[in-house]
């Protein structure tokens, strides 16, 4: 049967490709090589990390919050297996909510590795060495990303682990090295550490979370220093030897110099993700690839073969589901005719600890380096009645806005609520809203939003709580 549109992956980008498409009135096919569907973000990304950071959460806050709010209970005991339970079971739920939406929206899957014949020509292992070759008008590309690895550093996934490794291990390492202090390190270093492992993180800059705010990026370093964490920054590991009972891993200063050993239970690899498209068939399509073999896409999501277009992880830009999902709708209004568009100035980003820590727009630094003026106003949750109340008063919400017009380019939050908050200021920056507008927006009080408005008031130098 021939298709109007091929999705080729159903992770964030695929399936939200494909449910819209169909929406649209597209015949619509889908192509999975995993068991399940959901991709990445609902298998061994961001659904089964976050359930693992609730549960960690509130096993911390169950001892040591509790008694201080009046609630007596004993030590909390950790049942890991049942914790390990509780986030497959929320993984299931997710990917079995994919299922459906399929069936819902009349699209086909195939279940096997897909390969691109030619435009217009998918192939689909479908086991037992046999293929099925599905014909259709358009081809999309949303085969995601993979882990990152260290040269000469094996990822076993049971001692030296990737965040896949890292998302099941069957008992609590005594001392976790976590290598990267990036989203992954620091969430997945914070579950290990809620849970009773010393970690410690070595990070190759001198800083963590590069790209992130410099000011929120130095607030969380010391929040995280103060709940346990060890930062080993401008430092590399060299090779890990795994042969005695414990790892011992070789650093050195990231610009060379004397090597230091570390011994831990277990290594987490967390330096990054890499595009996903082994065997797809691109060098043969004559589909482009940049120096960082991610598929290139025009303003349009196609590359350079007419009929086929690639989204999400594959292609640049920020390895985010909710990116991924937007430049699926995109691609498929814009096959569908219509003007699919993804504003990128206005892709929230948020790391789950605790506290949180959210942005929005331009950083800083970035409005620094572009020669821009602009005036920041801050907030911290220490003056904010909720979170006073709440004992939650880490961290600050910081607006920048342009000098002259107002206009809102940027917003960095730390604090409890931070991924919640960053809603708001997301909405702000896609219909150009300046601060003004913000401030004079009625804030439900006592929430934490309005730490919000007074970052905006504090623009114009008139917070009324500090
Ligand atoms: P993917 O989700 O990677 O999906 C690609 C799919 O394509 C997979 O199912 C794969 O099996 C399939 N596939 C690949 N090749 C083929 C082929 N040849 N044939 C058939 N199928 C194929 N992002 C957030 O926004 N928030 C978070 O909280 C968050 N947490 C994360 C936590 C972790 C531990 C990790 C690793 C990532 C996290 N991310 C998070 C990032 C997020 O998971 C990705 O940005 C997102 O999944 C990208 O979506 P995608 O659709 O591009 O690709
Ligand atoms: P990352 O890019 O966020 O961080 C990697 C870190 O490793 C960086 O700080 C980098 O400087 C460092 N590094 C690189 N090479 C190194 C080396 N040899 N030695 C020591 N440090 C080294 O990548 P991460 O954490 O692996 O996450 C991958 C992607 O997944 C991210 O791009 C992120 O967007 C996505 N993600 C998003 C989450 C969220 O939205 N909450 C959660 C988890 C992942």
């Amino acid at each position: 049967m021939a298709y109007d549109l091929v999705v080729i992956g159903t992770g964030p980008g695929g399936y939200v490709c494909a449910i819209r498409a169909a929406q649209l009135g597209m015949k619509v096919a889908v192509v999975e090589k995993d068991k399940t569907f959901g991709g990445t973000c609902l298998n061994v990304g961001c659904i089964p990390s976050k359930a693992l950071l609730y549960a960690s959460h509130l096993f911390e806050d169950a001892g040591h919050a509790f008694a201080g709010m009046g609630i007596g209970v004993s030590k909390p005991k950790l049942d890991l297996a049942q914790m390990m339970k509780f986030k497959d079971e929320g993984v299931d739920g997710n990917v079995k909510g994919v299922d459906f939406l399929f069936r819902k929206n009349k699209i086909d899957a195939f279940r096997g590795k897909g390969r691109i014949a030619a435009p217009g020509k998918v192939e689909v292992a479908t086991g037992n060495g046999k293929n099925e070759t599905i014909e259709t008008k358009a081809i999309v590309i949303a085969t995601g990303s993979d882990v990152a690895r260290l040269s000469g550093i094996e990822i076993d996934e049971k001692r030296v682990v990737s965040s896949t490794g890292a998302l099941a291990l069957p008992k609590v390492p005594e001392r976790l090295l976590v290598v990267g202090a990036g989203v992954i390190g620091l969430e997945l270093g914070s579950v290990w550490r809620r849970l009773g492992a010393k970690v410690e993180v070595v990070e190759f800059l001198d800083r963590i979370l590069p790209g992130m705010d410099g000011e929120i990026a130095r607030q969380f370093q010391r929040v995280q220093e103060k709940q346990g964490i060890k930062f080993r920054l401008g430092a590399k590991i060299t090779g890990i030897d795994g042969k005695g009972k414990t790892l011992k891993a070789s650093v050195e200063p990231a610009n060379g110099g004397k090597a230091e050993t570390l011994e831990a239970d277990a290594v987490l690899v967390a330096i990054g993700r890499v595009p996903y498209t082994d065997g797809l068939g691109l060098a043969e399509a004559g589909v482009a690839l940049d120096n960082r073999k991610r598929v290139v896409v025009d303003a349009h999501y196609q590359t350079n073969v007419a009929g086929i277009f690639a989204i999400g992880d594959v292609i640049a830009g920020p390895m985010l589901a909710h990116k991924a999902e937007d430049e699926g709708v995109a691609v498929a209004e814009i096959l569908a005719g219509h003007a699919g568009h993804v504003n990128y100035d206005a892709i929230p980003n948020v790391i789950y600890t605790f506290p949180e820590v959210a942005s929005v727009g331009k950083t800083e630094e970035e409005l620094k380096a572009a020669g821009i003026q602009y005036r920041a106003g801050k907030f911290p949750f220490t003056a904010n009645g909720r979170a006073k109340v709440n004992r939650t008063t880490e961290g600050f919400v910081k607006i920048l806005a342009d000098a002259e017009t107002d206009r809102v380019y940027g917003v960095h939050i730390i604090g409890a609520d931070a991924g919640t908050l960053i809603g708001e200021v997301t909405l702000a920056i896609e219909i150009g809203a300046s601060a003004e507008d913000i401030a004079r927006t009625c804030h439900a009080h006592p929430t934490t939003s309005e730490a919000v408005k007074e970052a905006a008031l504090a623009v114009d130098g008139r917070p009324i709580h500090m």
